[in-house]
């Protein structure tokens, strides 16, 4: 099939499923050709939704071009104007900024740092060859942003932080926009905060998924726990993961499941995302992620669920339903939840309210998290707002 009929097909999708929802972001989309930054793959592989993988680190990704979707919903939350300047933080194959470039026009201008320089410079050369030359691809961490070409009106990133970095909102302007894939237990919400002096605030958020930030915002840094890595291809993360030994893994996975039946729970293309998904999130503390590299082993690929190490019980939440291995235990916790937030009135992202601050706050939200730079106070705003 041709090109032009491959990408009118993906725009069509993406405007169907209402990830893009502007003319300027469709034919941004339209107009930039994903196949010079993904060379090697058939066009067929390259016009489809899907995010592609194109550098493994120890057996897990460490750089992609993300799924269209969750693309086009991020450029539309960042509401680009023309004119904006912009800093992308993960410049991957460079695709992404090609868009950002789009969208800005002539009088505006993309910066994009990339931590990998075998990265960076396969960006440089795919914007060179794909006609975006002027985008400035930068080898560098992220985390510090880039001074040298602050203010910028919008920075975004495409790799997941649990933490602000002060160099991002420092290099903001005053009511410019920071997308950031905001990750909090197993959780990631794309959220853009709008920045007020010293405090920023959620605008928009979203579901997403997105490999961690490396470098001194990565993980490690702010002490948060990303996935580890278990022997048998098996990487487990999140609160309910500390302290649970290989063994005990295996044993509830090697159970034959019985499924609960009276638990149907809405699970998206990111596992446990949406509402509930945050509720756990902000409440549970054996929530998991299991990550595996032999889907055809275990059954899965990548799924969440509650473990509950010490009564031997794993609840997964699979997409066709939530099923059990061990004791009752665990479906009985995320019975619990899930009660409760039904009682909540069901809230979605859309009542999810981030408020930002680097020190104590005059309003704390229902649940604070504490990160080394910034807190973050989160709350359901009241369906009667
Ligand atoms: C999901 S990929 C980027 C997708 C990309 N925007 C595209 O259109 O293809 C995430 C990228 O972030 C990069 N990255 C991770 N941590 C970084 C950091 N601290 N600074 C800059 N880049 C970073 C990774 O090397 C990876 O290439």
């Amino acid at each position: 099939m041709a090109i032009d009929t491959l990408r009118n097909q993906l725009v069509e999708h993406l405007k169907r499923s209402r990830s893009i929802t502007s003319p300027a972001v469709a034919s941004a989309f339209l107009k930039v050709p994903r196949h010079e930054f993904l060379p090697g793959l058939t066009l067929e592989q390259v016009y489809r939704d899907d995010a592609i993988v194109t550098r493994w680190t120890d057996g897990l990704p460490s750089s992609s071009s993300s799924q269209p979707a969750v693309m086009a919903i991020m450029v539309e939350q960042l509401e680009l104007r023309v004119g904006h300047a912009v800093l992308e933080i993960g410049a991957g194959t460079g695709y992404n900024a090609a868009i950002l470039r789009e969208l800005v026009g002539p009088t505006g201008r993309v910066v994009s740092v990339e931590i990998q320089p075998d990265v960076a410079e396969e960006a440089r050369r795919n914007l060179e060859r794909a006609g975006y030359g002027d985008v400035s691809v930068l080898t560098g961490d992220g985390g510090f942003g880039h001074p040298e070409g602050a203010p910028y009106d919008r920075i975004i990133l495409t790799a997941s932080a649990a933490d602000i970095s002060p160099r991002w909102v420092e290099q903001l302007r005053e009511g410019g926009l920071l997308l950031i894939p905001f990750r909090f237990s197993t959780m990631c919400l794309c959220v853009a905060f709008e920045k007020h002096g010293r405090e920023l605030f959620s605008r928009s958020l979203t579901s997403c998924g997105f490999m961690p930030l490396q470098g001194v915002y990565g993980p490690d840094a702010t002490g948060d726990d990303p996935r580890f890595p278990m022997d048998d291809g098996l990487f487990i993360s999140g609160p309910g993961s500390r302290g649970v030994s290989l063994k005990l893994l295996e044993e509830l996975l090697n159970q034959t499941p019985r499924r609960v039946s009276d638990l149907i729970i809405p699970v998206n293309d990111f596992g446990l995302g949406g509402g509930l998904g945050t509720y756990l999130a902000l409440t549970e503390s054996g929530l998991v992620d299991i990550f595996a590299t032999q889907p055809e082993r275990w059954g899965f690929r990548y799924i969440s669920g509650l473990l509950d190490a010490e009564t031997k019980s794993l609840c997964l939440v699979r997409r066709d339903a939530v099923v059990v291995y061990g004791s009752d235990a665990a479906a009985e916790r995320y019975k619990k939840r899930a009660s409760e937030w039904i009682e909540m009135g069901r809230p979605g992202i859309d009542r999810i309210r981030i408020a930002v601050a680097p020190g104590e706050m005059e309003q704390p939200g229902m649940w604070m998290l504490r990160r080394k730079h910034y807190n973050f106070a989160i709350s359901f705003e009241d369906s009667s707002v």
